[in-house]
C-alpha cells in the first residue's frame, strides 16, 4: 500500500485528480469499454472533485463514458435534502461534467425494499464489469464508506447503522444537531471496495490522525474496516501533514522517501 503525504487538501486534490484523470484517458474508454468509477461524499474528495470538473472544462476529460457508483447513502433521508449524498453527488461534480444520468449509481436509501436493493446494486457494480478505481475517504474511527468498527471485511452492500461517533461527526451538516442525522445508511461492503483494481483513500486533518496510524501502522482488523486495504494489490493513501501526527516518525520518513 502506497502512503503519498502531500501539504495540504488543496494539493492532494491538484495531485488525486491529475491521477485519475490519467487513468481514465489511459484506459481511454468507449460506449463499449467503459470506465468504472468508484466515488465518495464527504469534505475529503471536494478537491479532487474540483480539480476533475476543471480537467473537464480544460477539454482534458470527458464523462460520456464513465460509469460511476458511490460508495453510501442515508436511509430514510429524502433524495432532495441538501445533505443526501444523492444531492451532494450532483452538487459536487456530475452538474459541472458531461456524464449521462443514468450512468450515475448512488445507492437509494429510499427504496421500499433494502435488502433487495442492497442486492442489485451489488448486481449493477458487477454487470458493470467491477469498478476500475475506487476514490474513497475514511472516518475518524476508520470506517470505510460507512462499515463501521465491527463490519466483516468480507461484507458486501448493506445496510449499516451508524455508530454515536460518526453521527456526532456528522451532525456539523445537521445544524449540530446528532437527532437530525439519520441512524442508518446503505454502504458498499468492504469486500465491495476490495474487488476494485485500484483504490486511493483520501485522509486530511488531525482528526484521522489515530485512523491513519491503526490503517497504516496497525494490523488488518475489522475494527479499523479502511485498514483492509493492507490487503489491496493496488491500494493507496493520499494523506496530508496534519493527518500524518500519529505516524511514527520512521514510519513518516519511510512513506516520504518512497514517494521522493
Ligand atoms: C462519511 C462517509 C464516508 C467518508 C467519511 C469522511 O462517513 N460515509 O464515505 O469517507 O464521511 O468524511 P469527511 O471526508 O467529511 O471527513
Amino acid at each position: 500500500m502506497r502512503v503519498i503525504i502531500h501539504e495540504n487538501e488543496k494539493k492532494i486534490g491538484t495531485w488525486l485528480g491529475d491521477y485519475i484523470a490519467a487513468c481514465i484517458n489511459e484506459f481511454n474508454p468507449t460506449a463499449n469499454k467503459p470506465f468504472v468509477l468508484g466515488l465518495a461524499t464527504g469534505s475529503s474528495p471536494i478537491t479532487t472533485y474540483a480539480r476533475l470538473i476543471e480537467i473537464h472544462k480544460e477539454g482534458r476529460l470527458s464523462f460520456e463514458h464513465i460509469i460511476t457508483f458511490n460508495m453510501d447513502e442515508y436511509v430514510d433521508l429524502p433524495q432532495d435534502h441538501p445533505e443526501s449524498y444523492y444531492s451532494f453527488m450532483w452538487k459536487h461534480l456530475f452538474n459541472h461534467v458531461n456524464i449521462k444520468k443514468e450512468n450515475v449509481h448512488i445507492p437509494n436509501g429510499n427504496a421500499k425494499d433494502l435488502t433487495a436493493e442492497c442486492l442489485a446494486y451489488e448486481a449493477a457494480i458487477q454487470k458493470a464489469g467491477g469498478v476500475h478505481f475506487f476514490l474513497g475517504g475514511i472516518g475518524v474511527d476508520g470506517h470505510l464508506a460507512f462499515n463501521e468498527p465491527g463490519t466483516s471485511l468480507s461484507s458486501r452492500t448493506h445496510i449499516q447503522k451508524l455508530n454515536y461517533e460518526t453521527r456526532l461527526v456528522n451532525s456539523r451538516f445537521f445544524n449540530n444537531d446528532i437527532n437530525q442525522v439519520p441512524k442508518e445508511a446503505m454502504s458498499v461492503g468492504v469486500a465491495t471496495v476490495m474487488d476494485s483494481k485500484e483504490v486511493a483513500l483520501i485522509v486530511t486533518g488531525h482528526n484521522k490522525a489515530r485512523a491513519l496510524h491503526k490503517v497504516v501502522e496497525g494490523s488488518v482488523s475489522q475494527m479499523w474496516t479502511a485498514s483492509a486495504l493492507q490487503m489491496h494489490p493496488s491500494a493507496m493513501i493520499v494523506c496530508d501533514e496534519n493527518a500524518c501526527s500519529e505516524l511514527k516518525v520512521g514510519t513518516y520518513r519511510y512513506f516520504k522517501e518512497m514517494e521522493s
